[in-house]
């Protein structure tokens, strides 16, 4: 993961270091530091903890001596949470920053740094040293770098500065890197939205560019022309406004960022994405959907909506584990990849696997910038826009959409619905903003469910059919934002193991809609209820009351809209519990919210 910047002839240098460095925080935010940069000078400042951190260490000085920067914001593979560890890596000639893992890095401590009697815990710190080693050697900088690109094995993206010649290479292999060029300067980061207030044309950098700038040019190594494209510019993205995190900023935007996306759907974009979902689904024998996190909890949405209006096999997939599979090549399979981010590592590798396999690749996602959506073959993009919080919140709810309208146009077009069922599914999906404003605006319950977590010493929550992934999601919610122990179960697989767990001191939470398996979840309730444990149920239906049982009531639901009506409350829940205990909210500990690493 890990966030880079870097800033080339330009002025108020830390002022944009930190605006772009507070931008990438959601990418790491164990450490950060700057490099200052001039002719055969260099000052590094490097703090563990967040931006804000930096942010106090540089007010002091003022740094006007200097014409570039680079910087960085540090969430730790190789080596402890130190300002040692921190990056930049600098002395008076080299400064260096580096988003990624460099995996042969042991190797190379062995072979180029054998005399070295200091620690060197780091994988970036293995790399800046190799490369001092190699300087000493080899003195053409255009060389020296295509040297070390040559010895490096990872998924990288480098920002290194030479102080003698004043170059900045910059080396991408899998991590993303963008650079853009106004009048005022030449800027890098590791997420092209950090910039849009300073640059209007970006280049994204290619796996094996190494691009140089030098004297304001900015060159390819091999020749390459870099060709810049316009960028949209985001208004507004990184302010809470009113409110107090991002994260419930986030949740409420849900009724609006549905509707956007749903009416992306109805208008034109179905239109042409249905002709070509019709050439694709021609003899098609399966969609495998993949993610990580609450992403694959999408996957796992979409497997039930298939199943219940399509006649199409559907499987899911984790990222992680699918990448290192041996897959088929004889089925005809569309593979349907969902990322917030669009750059998760292990998601991104899963697809380019694929997409070598010969299969056809589907990306939902809102970051339509990403790298993913440059990889897969289609784009099935949401409106979510851009989402801080490091747990998923609207994303997610816009990933559902995306999974049930793609599912719905299938069942058309392989006429599994009938056109009345069609128009109906289309209206359901439509009603679903007006269903969520009114879940978020009878909150009344969740200062009794936060009063039951903070009394409880685990929360379980239990559900069944197209509500289970939403227990999974709830889930980690909870446990994501919290820290509180937290698991999901199936209902059915209660007696084979789970209900073990409970005593007194448990609270489950049952999500239980008003469908065919209502009374098999009740039961689920009672046996939980006669061990001694709490429940707290979220039903449309209103049972008897009970002790030890807190029933809230859901707005009715449809089979489409199940898994959002049933998400938004587990969302609240979870901040504000997480609120009540006073956890960093919109960034939890030891997470970042773009995992580009595996
Ligand atoms: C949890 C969460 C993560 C992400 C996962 C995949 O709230 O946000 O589990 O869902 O890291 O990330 P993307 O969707 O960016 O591929």
């Amino acid at each position: 993961m890990c966030g880079i910047v870097g800033i080339i002839n330009s002025d108020n240098l830390k002022i944009k270091a930190i605006n772009v460095l507070s931008k990438l925080e959601y990418r790491g935010y164990d450490s950060a530091g700057v490099s200052f940069l001039a002719k055969n000078n260099i000052k590094t400042i490097t703090e563990v903890g967040k931006i804000s951190q930096l942010s106090k260490s540089l007010t002091s000085t003022g740094y006007n001596a200097f014409d570039s920067v680079i910087g960085h914001t540090r969430w730790a593979t190789h080596g402890i949470v130190s300002k040692n560890n921190a990056h930049p890596f600098s002395n008076q000639k080299i400064s260096l920053v580096c988003n990624g893992i460099i995996e042969n890095y042991s190797e190379l401590k062995l072979k180029y740094l054998k005399n070295y009697k200091k620690n060197i815990e780091s994988d970036t710190e293995t790399i800046f040293l190799v490369l001092n080693e190699l300087s000493k050697k080899i003195k053409d900088h255009n060389k020296l770098i295509q040297k070390l690109v040559s010895i490096i094995k990872g998924h990288y993206a480098f920002l290194i500065y030479f102080s003698d010649t004043q170059e900045i290479f910059s080396l991408k292999s899998g991590s993303p890197l963008s650079v853009g060029k106004n009048a005022d300067g030449i800027y890098f980061s590791s997420d092209p939205s950090a910039l849009t207030e300073y640059v209007n044309n970006i280049y994204h950098l290619q796996d094996g560019d190494i691009i140089k700038v030098s004297v304001n040019t900015i060159s390819h190594l091999n020749g390459k022309k870099v060709i810049f494209e316009n960028q949209a510019k985001v208004v507004n993205e990184f302010s809470k406004g009113d409110f107090k995190h991002f994260m419930i900023k986030e949740i409420y935007e849900q009724p609006h960022v549905i509707k956007k996306t749903q009416k992306y759907y109805d208008a034109d974009y179905f239109l042409d994405f249905r002709n070509k979902l019709k050439d694709l689904t021609n003899n098609l024998d399966s969609f495998v959907f993949v993610g990580c996190g609450t992403a694959y909890h999408a996957c796992l949405v979409a497997k039930y909506y298939f199943e219940q209006f399509t006649d199409i096999d559907v499987s899911c997939e984790y990222a992680s584990e699918l990448r290192y599979k041996n897959i088929s090549t004889k089925k005809n399979s569309i593979y349907v990849f969902i990322s917030q981010s669009g750059e998760t590592m292990d998601t991104l590798m899963a697809l380019k696997y694929v997409k070598s396999k010969g299969y056809t690749t589907i990306v939902v996602t809102n970051s339509l910038e990403s790298t993913m959506v440059r990889e897969a073959n289609i784009t099935l993009p949401t409106f979510a826009m851009k989402e801080i919080g490091v747990a998923s919140t609207k994303a997610f709810t816009c990933q559902l959409l995306a999974l049930a309208n793609l599912c719905i146009e299938i069942g058309n077009i392989r006429k599994n619905i009938s056109k009345k069922e069609y128009i109906q599914l289309k209206q359901d999906l439509k009603n679903i903003p007006t269903k969520i404003t009114k879940i978020l605006k009878n909150s009344s319950y969740i200062d009794k469910v936060v009063s039951l977590l903070s009394s409880s010493k685990a929360c379980y929550f239990i559900a069944r059919n197209i509500v289970f992934p939403i227990a999974l999601e709830g889930s980690l919610k909870l446990k994501e934002i919290s820290y509180m122990h937290s698991e999901g179960f199936a209902g059915g697989e209660m007696k084979h193991g789970p209900i073990a767990l409970i005593d007194k001191n448990v609270l489950s939470i049952c999500l239980n809609p008003k469908n065919k398996l209502y009374e098999k979840s009740s039961s689920n309730c009672e046996e939980i209820l006669a061990r001694g444990g709490k429940v707290v149920v979220f039903s449309s239906k209103k049972s008897s009351s009970k002790k030890n049982l807190l029933q809230i009531i859901m707005p009715k639901e449809n089979y489409i809209d199940t898994p959002f009506i049933y998400t938004i409350p587990l969302q609240l829940i979870s901040y504000y519990f997480a609120l009540n205990e006073g956890t960093d909210i919109d960034q939890p500990r030891n997470l970042a919210k773009s995992v580009t690493v595996e």
